[in-house]
């Protein structure tokens, strides 16, 4: 076959514990993005405060349930996630709220359907063809009139190369650590950046009807699609 069957990114042991430190290194406008997730939500819902059912795919250590979870409380919110680690984190960290379910496995593990699905972050390690089976899973899952707002790692090679060296040159202002040259070289060299015309084509051909980016930090981009 000719592409990588890869549709698992292992986080455990370190890369778990230290998650919700190190994700804001390597993304400063991390927090920037999970907080807009409730305006993007908010807009797109006919009515807010009637309860619907939202998924939050590769929900790591919790922080867009945490936020989302109290931000529409009539709402019931399903994570999934493939990580036994970062799942008990984002147990404790939701733990007063009772309108989240956590569950242990990926998109293809679930029941039933959602009007609304987050994906951050998630296929940014993944192949194309491995994001675009995401993808489609994502749509099936979606109740008519749904949507889905989706982080990736982003650009074609000319933009990449500019934006990455952007990237780089802002890391080695901000921080000065032991390991931050590997790091940079791991963010250039493992993800799977995917060029904006075809990120559309992808979701276009599984079916959503239309895609807006809203989001833009240097090589991470979120988009809104629509079914
Ligand atoms: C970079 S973290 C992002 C976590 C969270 N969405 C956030 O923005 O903080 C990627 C997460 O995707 C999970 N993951 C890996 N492969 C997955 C898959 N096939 N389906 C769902 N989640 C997956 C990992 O376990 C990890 O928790």
């Amino acid at each position: 076959m000719a592409y990588s069957m890869k549709n698992i990114e292992i986080f455990d042991g370190q890369r778990a514990q230290t998650y919700d430190s190190t994700i804001n290194v390597w993304f400063d406008q991390y927090e920037t993005l999970i907080n807009l997730l409730k305006s993007v939500i908010n807009t797109k819902l006919a009515e807010p405060n009637k309860p619907y059912r939202i998924l939050v795919l590769g929900s790591g250590t919790g922080n867009e349930l945490l936020q989302l979870a109290t931000a529409f409380p009539q709402s019931e919110f399903v994570g999934v996630d493939p990580s036994a680690q970062m799942n008990e984190i984002a147990k404790e960290k939701t733990k007063g709220l009772n309108n989240v379910q956590i569950v242990e496995g990926t998109i293809d593990n679930l029941e039933g359907k959602f009007d609304a699905i987050t994906s951050i972050l998630v296929t940014q390690f993944f192949e194309t063809s491995t994001k675009k089976q995401i993808i489609r899973s994502i749509y099936e899952k979606l109740n008519r009139g749904g949507f889905l707002i989706h982080a990736d790692a982003f650009g074609n090679s000319n933009q990449v190369d500019t934006n990455f060296e952007i990237y780089n040159s802002f890391l080695r202002f901000k921080h000065d650590f032991e390991g931050l040259k590997q790091g940079l070289d791991q963010v250039k060299n493992s993800l799977n950046y995917i060029e904006e015309s075809r990120m559309e084509f992808l979701f276009k051909e599984a079916g959503f009807s239309s895609v807006t980016k809203f989001f833009q930090w240097l090589i991470f981009a979120a988009w809104l699609i629509e079914k």
